[in-house]
Protein backbone atom coordinates (compact mmCIF):
# COMPACT_ATOMS: atom_id res chain seq x y z
CA UNK A 1 0.00 0.00 0.00
CA UNK A 2 1.39 3.36 -1.18
CA UNK A 3 1.05 5.43 1.63
CA UNK A 4 0.65 9.50 2.37
CA UNK A 5 0.03 10.60 6.05
CA UNK A 6 -0.81 14.07 6.75
CA UNK A 7 0.23 15.34 10.52
CA UNK A 8 0.24 17.87 12.93
CA UNK A 9 3.61 15.32 14.53
CA UNK A 10 2.88 15.19 18.45
CA UNK A 11 3.40 12.50 21.03
CA UNK A 12 0.38 10.00 19.64
CA UNK A 13 0.96 11.03 15.83
CA UNK A 14 4.44 10.00 16.15
CA UNK A 15 3.31 6.23 17.47
CA UNK A 16 1.03 6.02 14.32
CA UNK A 17 4.09 7.20 12.12
CA UNK A 18 6.42 4.38 13.96
CA UNK A 19 3.89 1.77 13.03
CA UNK A 20 3.51 2.85 9.27
CA UNK A 21 7.34 3.12 8.81
CA UNK A 22 7.50 -0.23 10.44
CA UNK A 23 4.52 -2.16 8.59
CA UNK A 24 6.00 -4.45 5.69
CA UNK A 25 2.50 -3.89 3.98
CA UNK A 26 2.87 -0.32 3.80
CA UNK A 27 5.35 2.16 1.83
CA UNK A 28 5.34 5.10 3.17
CA UNK A 29 5.95 7.77 0.31
CA UNK A 30 5.52 11.01 2.03
CA UNK A 31 4.68 12.86 5.35
CA UNK A 32 2.81 16.07 5.10
CA UNK A 33 2.55 18.41 8.27
CA UNK A 34 0.01 20.61 9.56
CA UNK A 35 -0.50 23.19 12.38
CA UNK A 36 -2.60 21.57 15.48
CA UNK A 37 -1.31 19.96 18.70
CA UNK A 38 1.82 21.97 18.00
CA UNK A 39 2.62 24.85 15.50
CA UNK A 40 3.89 23.97 12.23
CA UNK A 41 7.75 24.30 12.40
CA UNK A 42 7.62 22.36 15.35
CA UNK A 43 5.06 19.37 13.74
CA UNK A 44 7.48 18.94 11.31
CA UNK A 45 10.68 18.88 13.55
CA UNK A 46 8.60 15.86 15.17
CA UNK A 47 7.57 14.20 12.00
CA UNK A 48 11.52 14.46 10.55
CA UNK A 49 12.52 13.46 13.87
CA UNK A 50 10.34 10.00 14.37
CA UNK A 51 11.36 9.21 11.17
CA UNK A 52 15.11 9.06 11.71
CA UNK A 53 14.35 7.35 15.12
CA UNK A 54 12.81 4.90 12.51
CA UNK A 55 15.42 4.62 9.94
CA UNK A 56 13.49 5.90 7.75
CA UNK A 57 15.28 9.29 6.86
CA UNK A 58 14.38 8.77 3.31
CA UNK A 59 11.09 9.51 3.52
CA UNK A 60 10.13 13.67 2.73
CA UNK A 61 8.45 15.89 4.89
CA UNK A 62 6.58 18.73 3.05
CA UNK A 63 5.38 21.51 5.71
CA UNK A 64 1.71 22.39 4.96
CA UNK A 65 -0.48 25.34 6.52
CA UNK A 66 0.38 26.94 9.24
CA UNK A 67 -2.84 27.61 10.30
CA UNK A 68 -6.95 26.78 9.91
CA UNK A 69 -9.19 27.46 7.39
CA UNK A 70 -10.50 30.56 9.38
CA UNK A 71 -10.06 30.22 13.27
CA UNK A 72 -6.83 31.44 14.88
CA UNK A 73 -4.17 28.45 15.83
CA UNK A 74 -5.16 26.68 19.44
CA UNK A 75 -3.06 24.29 20.11
CA UNK A 76 -2.82 21.02 22.78
CA UNK A 77 0.73 21.46 24.12
CA UNK A 78 -0.96 21.85 27.36
CA UNK A 79 -1.44 18.04 26.94
CA UNK A 80 1.61 16.39 25.18
CA UNK A 81 4.14 19.33 25.85
CA UNK A 82 5.43 22.48 24.55
CA UNK A 83 7.28 20.55 21.71
CA UNK A 84 4.39 17.89 21.34
CA UNK A 85 6.86 15.03 22.53
CA UNK A 86 6.50 15.03 26.26
CA UNK A 87 9.34 17.98 26.79
CA UNK A 88 12.12 15.71 27.19
CA UNK A 89 14.56 17.91 25.76
CA UNK A 90 14.89 15.45 22.36
CA UNK A 91 17.42 16.71 19.79
CA UNK A 92 16.80 18.31 16.29
CA UNK A 93 16.40 16.48 13.11
CA UNK A 94 19.65 15.95 11.48
CA UNK A 95 17.30 17.17 8.22
CA UNK A 96 14.73 19.43 6.92
CA UNK A 97 11.90 19.93 5.22
CA UNK A 98 11.40 18.67 1.59
CA UNK A 99 11.29 21.83 -0.68
CA UNK A 100 7.19 22.08 -1.83
CA UNK A 101 4.29 22.86 -0.25
CA UNK A 102 1.91 20.00 1.28
CA UNK A 103 -1.44 20.88 -0.46
CA UNK A 104 0.59 20.96 -4.11
CA UNK A 105 1.94 17.04 -2.54
CA UNK A 106 -1.53 15.73 -1.57
CA UNK A 107 -3.02 17.03 -5.07
CA UNK A 108 0.23 16.03 -7.12
CA UNK A 109 0.87 12.45 -5.83
CA UNK A 110 -3.34 11.61 -6.27
CA UNK A 111 -3.14 13.03 -9.65
CA UNK A 112 0.29 11.30 -10.68
CA UNK A 113 -1.21 8.21 -9.64
CA UNK A 114 -4.81 7.67 -9.39
CA UNK A 115 -6.38 5.05 -7.11
CA UNK A 116 -2.99 4.24 -5.77
CA UNK A 117 -1.99 6.08 -2.95
CA UNK A 118 -3.79 5.71 0.63
CA UNK A 119 -4.21 8.82 2.75
CA UNK A 120 -4.02 8.96 6.36
CA UNK A 121 -5.10 12.23 8.19
CA UNK A 122 -3.79 12.54 12.12
CA UNK A 123 -4.41 16.33 12.72
CA UNK A 124 -6.56 18.96 11.40
CA UNK A 125 -8.02 18.76 8.21
CA UNK A 126 -7.03 21.78 7.03
CA UNK A 127 -4.47 20.74 3.98
CA UNK A 128 -7.05 18.08 2.63
CA UNK A 129 -9.42 20.79 2.60
CA UNK A 130 -7.30 23.03 0.88
CA UNK A 131 -6.53 20.80 -1.78
CA UNK A 132 -10.09 19.94 -2.16
CA UNK A 133 -10.71 23.59 -2.62
CA UNK A 134 -8.89 23.58 -6.13
CA UNK A 135 -10.06 20.22 -6.82
CA UNK A 136 -13.58 19.19 -5.32
CA UNK A 137 -12.73 15.16 -6.78
CA UNK A 138 -9.70 14.54 -5.23
CA UNK A 139 -11.12 11.96 -2.80
CA UNK A 140 -11.56 9.81 -5.44
CA UNK A 141 -8.23 9.96 -6.89
CA UNK A 142 -6.90 7.80 -3.57
CA UNK A 143 -7.50 4.52 -3.04
CA UNK A 144 -8.65 5.20 0.28
CA UNK A 145 -8.95 8.18 2.87
CA UNK A 146 -8.56 7.41 6.87
CA UNK A 147 -9.01 10.54 8.93
CA UNK A 148 -8.48 10.75 13.26
CA UNK A 149 -11.51 13.21 13.55
CA UNK A 150 -14.26 13.59 15.56
CA UNK A 151 -16.75 12.34 17.91
CA UNK A 152 -19.97 10.63 16.97
CA UNK A 153 -20.95 10.41 20.65
CA UNK A 154 -20.24 13.95 21.37
CA UNK A 155 -18.17 13.24 24.44
CA UNK A 156 -15.58 15.71 23.43
CA UNK A 157 -11.37 15.63 24.54
CA UNK A 158 -11.08 19.72 23.84
CA UNK A 159 -14.49 21.18 24.70
CA UNK A 160 -18.19 19.00 26.04
CA UNK A 161 -18.90 17.77 22.87
CA UNK A 162 -16.25 17.85 20.38
CA UNK A 163 -13.08 16.38 19.25
CA UNK A 164 -9.81 18.31 18.98
CA UNK A 165 -8.48 17.63 15.06
CA UNK A 166 -12.55 18.88 14.13
CA UNK A 167 -12.39 21.40 17.23
CA UNK A 168 -9.08 23.12 15.37
CA UNK A 169 -10.52 23.37 12.54
CA UNK A 170 -14.10 22.71 11.93
CA UNK A 171 -14.52 24.66 8.59
CA UNK A 172 -11.76 22.22 6.99
CA UNK A 173 -13.97 19.04 8.29
CA UNK A 174 -16.84 20.71 6.81
CA UNK A 175 -15.19 20.83 3.63
CA UNK A 176 -13.99 17.70 3.83
CA UNK A 177 -17.31 15.59 4.50
CA UNK A 178 -18.78 17.58 1.97
CA UNK A 179 -16.81 16.05 -0.66
CA UNK A 180 -16.38 12.90 1.10
CA UNK A 181 -18.17 9.33 0.22
CA UNK A 182 -18.55 6.57 2.62
CA UNK A 183 -16.77 3.80 -0.04
CA UNK A 184 -14.03 6.27 0.21
CA UNK A 185 -13.53 7.75 3.78
CA UNK A 186 -13.36 6.46 6.69
CA UNK A 187 -13.80 8.29 9.69
CA UNK A 188 -12.23 6.93 13.34
CA UNK A 189 -13.33 9.35 16.06
CA UNK A 190 -11.57 9.80 19.24
CA UNK A 191 -14.33 7.61 21.34
CA UNK A 192 -12.86 4.46 19.57
CA UNK A 193 -9.18 5.08 21.24
CA UNK A 194 -11.08 5.69 24.71
CA UNK A 195 -12.64 2.59 24.60
CA UNK A 196 -10.45 0.13 22.64
CA UNK A 197 -6.98 1.70 22.54
CA UNK A 198 -6.06 2.74 25.86
CA UNK A 199 -2.90 2.04 27.23
CA UNK A 200 -3.27 0.34 30.83
CA UNK A 201 -0.67 0.41 33.17
CA UNK A 202 -0.06 -3.44 32.55
CA UNK A 203 0.42 -2.74 28.55
CA UNK A 204 2.81 0.01 29.57
CA UNK A 205 5.16 -2.46 31.36
CA UNK A 206 4.70 -4.80 28.19
CA UNK A 207 6.44 -2.16 26.28
CA UNK A 208 9.07 -1.14 28.45
CA UNK A 209 9.25 -5.25 28.67
CA UNK A 210 9.77 -5.01 24.83
CA UNK A 211 13.05 -2.79 25.33
CA UNK A 212 13.49 -1.73 21.58
CA UNK A 213 14.52 1.44 20.59
CA UNK A 214 11.22 2.00 19.42
CA UNK A 215 8.92 0.89 22.37
CA UNK A 216 11.39 3.27 24.93
CA UNK A 217 10.80 6.28 22.34
CA UNK A 218 7.18 5.41 22.29
CA UNK A 219 7.10 5.19 26.19
CA UNK A 220 9.48 8.45 26.94
CA UNK A 221 7.34 10.47 24.25
CA UNK A 222 4.17 9.70 26.11
CA UNK A 223 5.24 11.03 29.23
CA UNK A 224 3.23 14.01 29.51
CA UNK A 225 0.28 13.04 27.98
CA UNK A 226 0.05 9.67 31.04
CA UNK A 227 0.67 12.78 33.47
CA UNK A 228 -1.96 14.96 31.85
CA UNK A 229 -4.13 12.33 32.00
CA UNK A 230 -3.92 11.41 35.50
CA UNK A 231 -3.99 14.90 36.99
CA UNK A 232 -6.74 16.48 35.03
CA UNK A 233 -8.87 13.23 34.06
CA UNK A 234 -8.04 10.95 36.92
CA UNK A 235 -7.62 7.93 34.54
CA UNK A 236 -4.48 5.71 34.88
CA UNK A 237 -2.75 5.34 31.00
CA UNK A 238 -3.20 7.54 28.09
CA UNK A 239 -4.81 6.64 24.99
CA UNK A 240 -3.89 6.25 21.29
CA UNK A 241 -6.10 8.02 18.73
CA UNK A 242 -3.73 8.39 15.99
CA UNK A 243 -2.06 4.84 16.00
CA UNK A 244 -5.63 3.44 15.94
CA UNK A 245 -6.81 5.30 12.88
CA UNK A 246 -3.25 4.24 11.56
CA UNK A 247 -3.65 0.51 12.44
CA UNK A 248 -7.07 0.28 10.81
CA UNK A 249 -5.64 1.64 7.54
CA UNK A 250 -2.65 -1.10 7.47
CA UNK A 251 -5.08 -3.51 8.47
CA UNK A 252 -9.16 -2.73 8.38
CA UNK A 253 -9.46 -6.83 9.17
CA UNK A 254 -9.11 -4.75 12.90
CA UNK A 255 -12.49 -3.06 12.88
CA UNK A 256 -14.86 -4.66 14.99
CA UNK A 257 -18.03 -2.36 14.62
CA UNK A 258 -18.91 0.18 11.74
CA UNK A 259 -21.79 2.17 10.17
CA UNK A 260 -21.74 4.30 6.99
CA UNK A 261 -23.51 7.61 8.45
CA UNK A 262 -24.20 10.96 7.04
CA UNK A 263 -22.20 12.89 9.52
CA UNK A 264 -21.57 17.18 9.44
CA UNK A 265 -19.53 19.78 11.54
CA UNK A 266 -21.29 22.24 13.99
CA UNK A 267 -19.95 25.60 13.21
CA UNK A 268 -21.54 27.90 15.28
CA UNK A 269 -19.26 28.53 18.42
CA UNK A 270 -21.01 27.28 21.48
CA UNK A 271 -21.12 23.83 19.59
CA UNK A 272 -17.80 23.88 17.80
CA UNK A 273 -16.43 21.14 16.27
CA UNK A 274 -19.35 18.91 17.51
CA UNK A 275 -19.75 15.63 15.28
CA UNK A 276 -23.45 15.33 14.14
CA UNK A 277 -24.37 12.25 13.03
CA UNK A 278 -27.23 12.43 10.63
CA UNK A 279 -29.29 9.08 11.52
CA UNK A 280 -33.02 10.13 10.18
CA UNK A 281 -34.81 7.84 7.70
CA UNK A 282 -35.61 10.82 5.80
CA UNK A 283 -31.79 11.95 6.37
CA UNK A 284 -29.24 13.02 3.43
CA UNK A 285 -26.94 10.08 2.02
CA UNK A 286 -24.38 8.77 4.37
CA UNK A 287 -20.89 9.84 3.53
CA UNK A 288 -18.40 8.23 5.63
CA UNK A 289 -18.04 5.23 7.18
CA UNK A 290 -17.56 5.40 10.79
CA UNK A 291 -15.43 3.00 12.88
CA UNK A 292 -17.26 2.18 16.19
CA UNK A 293 -15.22 0.01 17.86
CA UNK A 294 -12.12 -1.97 16.73
CA UNK A 295 -10.65 -5.74 18.17
CA UNK A 296 -8.54 -4.58 21.53
CA UNK A 297 -6.41 -7.25 21.19
CA UNK A 298 -5.45 -7.24 17.85
CA UNK A 299 -4.57 -3.49 17.68
CA UNK A 300 -2.14 -4.28 20.78
CA UNK A 301 -0.74 -7.38 19.36
CA UNK A 302 0.08 -5.08 15.92
CA UNK A 303 1.13 -2.25 17.92
CA UNK A 304 3.57 -4.45 20.21
CA UNK A 305 4.48 -6.52 16.94
CA UNK A 306 5.72 -3.68 15.09
CA UNK A 307 7.57 -1.90 17.94
CA UNK A 308 9.41 -4.93 19.15
CA UNK A 309 12.78 -5.12 18.62
CA UNK A 310 14.21 -5.69 14.39
CA UNK A 311 15.16 -9.09 15.57
CA UNK A 312 12.31 -10.39 17.32
CA UNK A 313 10.10 -9.59 14.13
C1 LIG B 1 -6.35 13.99 18.26
O1 LIG B 1 -5.94 15.24 18.76
C2 LIG B 1 -4.55 15.25 18.97
O2 LIG B 1 -4.23 15.77 20.21
C3 LIG B 1 -4.07 13.84 18.78
O3 LIG B 1 -2.79 13.86 18.16
C4 LIG B 1 -5.11 13.22 17.91
O4 LIG B 1 -4.83 13.43 16.54
C5 LIG B 1 -7.24 13.32 19.29
O5 LIG B 1 -8.35 14.11 19.52
CA1 LIG C 1 -2.66 14.17 15.77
Amino acid sequence: MKLIVDTDTASDDAVALLLAARDRSAELEAVTTVAGNVPLRQATRNALLTLEVAGMDGVPVFEGCDRPMVRPLSTAQPVHGDDGMGDLGLPGPARHPHAGHAVDVLLDRAHARPGEYTLVTLGPLTNLAAALLRDRDLLGRYQQVYCMAGAPDAVGNISATAEFNVWADPEAAHVVLAAADPGRVTWIGWDVSRRDAVMTPADQERLSALDSPLAGFTHRINRKVTEWAARVTGLSGYDLPDPVAMAVALRPGLVAERETAHVRIALGDEARGQTMVDRRLTGPPPNVTLVRRVHEKSFKDLLFGLLAPEEAR
